[in-house]
Formats: structure tokens, C-alpha cells, sequence
């Protein structure tokens, strides 16, 4: 837009935009030029309130104008009352049909309805008409019609001339009140005519040549208020989406809870960290085409290796973390980085890999198949985090020690979509590593992580990761559903996927991951995955949802 922005002050009635704006503030510097107060209701009769309002403030911010704001009630006529201003009251109607009959028979159709009943009533107590047998005659050759007059002065004035009338109107529902803002402007302590030139940012330039010395500078104003988001041109702004709002709660959680954050952004990772470092079998139905997507181009990874972005992440992470400074002897990330892969051999960390599903080590006995190196370098949208997971812990063997490490981010899996799936969807993962842990210890995590979340109560059933032995299922009770549900899966990571990695034999890891769809369509209550992801989710509802906290209703 432009404006006054920049070095050079541009008077303010040479401003783009909000046009009618900057002509009322002028009509009203034109009006209070000449009148010591403006009543501004009256001086602006058509003008909305508001815009007045806008345009005060306008001016009473650089003190040219001050104003008195003032309520009062404006008397409007009903439907009926107008009709009454418009063509008489009931009893005049009547007055004037029987003079203009000269005798009205008690019968004619004219007097049936309630109005002219009750028109005729008041003629009778006015002395305007009377009965002579079976009709009525006119006993007034001209009448007042008080009723009418009063309802035509409120209709100009908007007030009755006598203020008591006011009650007995409204009673008789011929009136009614609103009631109005309206505001009394008058010259300010640094009235000017003309607004003046006004400068909204201070520049290098200004301060180089001076001219910020005398620049008259805009005040701030603290009152104005922003712009609704998503109102057409201009007006939109961002809007978290609820899933981001959720992640940012269970961030949250984590970090209070010692977590450090994973890198994940590897979308795409190589057979052997999605899983063969997690011992899905080369075979396993997990791996079959209609359950992951493989990508075609490039055909293939390299062997393992390491990720030199990852691992920089990584060693930031670790600055506050690491307890032994004197193994890192640079603080810079990049060498710090290159320092721990020195200490790591992936070859040797493939070959153990390949021991176990071959022909087992480390006590297991192996799957007892072939494994091929083409499987583990067919590259595939990761189907779960655990893939990075497995990356973090091979990468923790160059300095073992205690750590908590998450990650919340996106995986892909080929599956038919339907109201609760999509081929895409995010993990919420955690992984704990120390010595000598036990599964109390993670049944007592969890349970401790999920009241954080505001989910008490979990239930625990054995069930079977590829990678972690015991592995169990959470389940908790859903109060919507009215049943239990599963929450979330969890065990600990088997010896044979650590001690291939080379950690220590008593250094142990829990594991435990989550959808977080699933807790962010319980909190927004939907029922159908469509509505939060996908060309089908209404833009208005992304903009208008309110933030959420996963431990309260
Ligand atoms: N990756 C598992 C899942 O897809 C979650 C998990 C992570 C389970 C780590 C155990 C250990 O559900």
C-alpha cells in the first residue's frame, strides 16, 4: 500500500485507500471549524455511528479534536404506530367514515374489525360520535387528532414533546425505543484544520540527514484493533491448524518432561532404518506394496550411513545434554558431529544387523532366510517414526548414556482411506533409554505420561512389535465412545536391535508411539478424517478453532 511508510513524509489526504474515511474526518474538521460543539448525531444523520466513532479517534489521538461520547433512547414508531402517523388513529377513521356516511349503520362491515372497535370506543368517550338507533352519527363537525399529531412529532423528533407520553405509547406497542451513541466533538488542544503531515517510520536516512529532529512522527495508537483473520482481501491472516495446535501441547509435555526432539525430516528413508534395523522380516506383509509406498526414482539408497544433517541437529541437541564435556573437545555442531559419527561404524553396525535376521546372534536364533541388500536399500516413505528412532539410538552408541528423545511428525502408509485413515498420517514418538529398566518402569512412564495428557486409567495388553519384546498395547477408557479404546503401543527395544547397534548390554530402551489424529479428533470432536486433512477441510473451521489443552475438558 503505499503510504507514509519510507523516508519521505507524504501528507495524509494524498494516502491510498479508506477514502470515504479520510472525507469524513474532514467533514468533521470542517464542522468543528464552525460550530463550537457537534452533536454528531445530528450533524451526520446518515452516517453510522461507528464511522464517526473511527474518524473521532482519528483525530482525538493527535489531540485536534476531543469529544464526549452520549447515550440516549430514540423514541421509533411501531408498524402500527406508523400507520397511525400516516393516516390517523382508529377513532379518527371512525369519526371520518360516519361524517362521511352521515348516518353509519351499527352493521356496516367497516366497523367489524378489533381497530375500529376500539376506534369507535374512544369517538364515543371523545364526544366525537354517538348511536342514534341502529347507527352511529357524527357529533363534531371537525376533531383534533391528538393521537396522530403526537406520533408525527415523535417520528421527526424522535422523542415525544411531552416525555411522560413516552410510557403510555410504548405500552399501547405504537412505540418503541432504541437506544443510540452518539458523540459531541469539539476543538482539541492542537486543533488544526487540516490534518498534518505525518511520518510512520523512522529510517536510517532520517537519522543520517537529521530530519527524524523535527519529523512529526504518527503516534502509536494502543486502542486500535486488529483485523479478524479471514475476512476477504487483506484481512486473512494465518491459523494454526488443530493438528499443529495439538503437536505444540505435546511438545510441550515431553519437553517439561526431559525429552529432547528429534530431527525427522526424512520422509523418505532406506529399507534397512524403516525395517530391517527393526526386524520386520525382508518378507513381511508390512512390505508389501499395498502397505508401503516405495519410490521409483532414485531406485535405491546407499548402504547405511550417516546423515550429516541429522546428525548436526543432533549434536546441538547434545550441548546441554552431554555430561561428559571433555569427550567433544570442539563446541562447533558441524565437528562435534563429525567427532561422534568417527567413533560409529556402520558397516560393522549392517553386518550385525544382517547376522540376526540371517542366522541370529546376540542369543537370538535369527529369521533363518537369505537377506538381500537390494531390500535394504529399496528406498520408502518411512511408515513410522520409529525409523529415526533407530537412527538416534545407533548414533547414541558413540556416547551411551541416560536420554529421552521424541519426535512428532509424518508417516505414510498405503492403506484404503476411509473415515478414520488416510495414506498419511502423523506419530507422536518417545524413546527412554538408561540403565537397567524394566517394564514397571514403562508401564509407570506411561501412565504418567497419559494423565498428563489428561487420559488416568490405562490398561495394558501384550502385544508384538518386530522390535521390541515385551511390547504392549495401551488402552484407555474413551467417555465419548463409552468403551475402551486403544490408545497408543509401547515396549521395550529388543537386545538384539541395541547390542547390534553397539550399546552397552544393560543400557535399555523403552519405546512408545501414538497417532496424534487420534487425540486431536477427540478434542475438536470430529468424526470423519476429511474434515482435518485433505482438500475436503473447511478453511473456516482451520481459522476459527480454538486452542486446546490436552489436560483439560
Ligand atoms: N512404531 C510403533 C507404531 O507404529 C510405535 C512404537 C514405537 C512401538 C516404539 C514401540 C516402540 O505403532
Amino acid at each position: 500500500m503505499p503510504g507514509t511508510r519510507g523516508a519521505v513524509p507524504v501528507p495524509l489526504h494524498t494516502n491510498g485507500g479508506q477514502r470515504d474515511q479520510r472525507d469524513l474526518t474532514e467533514e468533521i474538521l470542517e464542522a468543528v471549524d464552525q460550530h463550537e460543539h457537534v452533536p454528531t448525531a445530528e450533524v451526520f444523520p446518515s452516517t453510522p455511528q461507528d464511522k464517526i466513532k473511527a474518524a473521532l479517534d482519528r483525530l482525538a489521538s493527535r489531540q485536534m479534536v476531543e469529544y464526549e461520547t452520549h447515550d440516549k433512547e430514540e423514541v421509533h414508531l411501531t408498524e402500527e404506530g406508523q400507520a397511525i402517523a400516516d393516516e390517523g388513529s382508529h377513532e379518527y377513521k371512525v369519526w371520518d367514515a360516519v361524517r362521511e356516511a352521515g348516518r353509519l349503520s351499527l352493521k356496516d362491515p367497516s366497523l367489524a374489525n378489533a381497530s375500529a372497535k376500539l376506534g369507535q370506543g374512544n369517538a364515543f368517550k371523545l364526544k366525537w360520535i354517538k348511536k342514534d338507533g341502529d347507527a352511529l352519527v357524527s357529533l363534531a363537525d371537525s376533531v383534533s387528532d391528538t393521537t396522530r399529531e403526537q406520533l408525527q412529532y415523535a417520528q421527526e423528533h424522535r422523542a415525544f414533546q411531552d416525555p411522560k407520553l413516552l410510557k403510555d405509547y410504548s405500552k399501547r406497542k405504537l412505540v418503541n425505543t432504541q437506544k443510540v451513541i452518539a458523540y459531541v466533538a469539539r476543538k482539541g488542544p492542537r486543533w488544526a484544520k487540516e490534518m498534518p503531515v505525518e511520518v510512520t517510520d523512522l529510517t536510517a536516512e532520517m537519522i543520517a540527514d537529521g530530519s527524524w529532529n523535527t519529523a512529526n512522527f504518527k503516534p502509536y495508537n494502543f486502542k486500535a484493533k486488529g483485523t479478524l483473520g479471514g475476512e476477504g482481501v487483506g484481512g486473512g491472516t494465518g491459523a494454526l491448524h488443530p493438528l499443529n495446535k495439538v503437536r505444540e501441547e505435546f511438545r510441550k509435555i515431553f519437553f517439561n518432561m526431559g525429552f529432547e526432539e528429534m530431527p525427522t525430516a526424512r520422509f523418505v528413508d532406506s529399507g534397512f532404518w524403516n525395517f530391517d534395523a527393526l526386524y520386520v522380516p525382508q518378507q513381511h506383509p508390512a512390505r508389501d506394496l499395498q502397505d508401503t509406498f516405495y519410490v521409483s526414482d532414485p531406485p535405491e539408497a546407499g548402504p547405511p550411513s550417516a546423515d550429516e544433517s541429522m546428525d548436526i541437529v543432533l549434536a546441538e541437541m547434545d550441548v546441554d545434554d552431554d555430561q561428559d564435556e571433555s569427550d567433544h573437545p570442539s563446541s562447533d555442531p558441524a565437528t562435534r558431529a563429525k567427532d561422534t559419527t568417527a567413533r560409529l561404524d556402520y558397516q560393522a553396525y549392517y553386518d550385525n544387523v544382517r547376522a540376526v535376521h540371517q542366522d541370529g546372534k546376540y542369543g537370538s536364533i535369527g529369521y533363518r532366510y537369505p537377506y538381500t541388500d537390494a531390500e535394504t536399500r529399496r528406498l520408502v516413505l518411512r511408515t513410522h517414526t520409529t525409523a529415526i528412532s533407530a537412527y538416534v539410538l545407533h548414533r547414541l552408541s558413540a556416547n551411551p548414556r541416560p536420554c529421552r528423545y521424541f519426535s512428532i511428525d509424518r508417516v505414510f502408509r498405503n492403506e484404503t482411506v476411509d473415515a478414520t485413515h488416510l495414506a498419511e498420517f502423523h506419530q507422536i514418538e518417545g524413546v527412554i533409554a538408561d540403565y537397567n529398566l524394566t517394564l514397571g518402569g514403562l508401564q509407570a512412564f506411561l501412565k504418567r505420561f497419559f494423565r498428563n495428557i489428561g487420559v488416568p486409567d490405562l490398561k495394558f495388553k501384550p502385544a508384538y512389535n518386530p522390535y521390541t519384546e515385551p511390547s504392549m498395547e495401551v488402552f484407555a477408557w474413551h467417555e465419548g465412545l463409552n468403551k475402551i479404546v486403544e490408545i497408543g503401543n509401547s515396549g521395550m527395544f529388543r537386545p538384539e536391535m541395541l547390542l547390534a547397534m553397539g550399546l552397552p548390554e544393560n543400557l535399555r530402551v523403552y519405546g512408545f508411539g501414538l497417532s496424534l489424529e487420534r487425540p486431536t479428533m477427540i478434542k475438536y470432536g470430529i468424526s470423519n478424517i476429511r474434515e482435518l486433512l485433505g482438500h475436503k477441510v473447511d478453511l473456516g473451521f482451520i481459522e476459527s478453532n480454538p486452542a486446546v489443552r490436552l489436560d483439560r475438558e
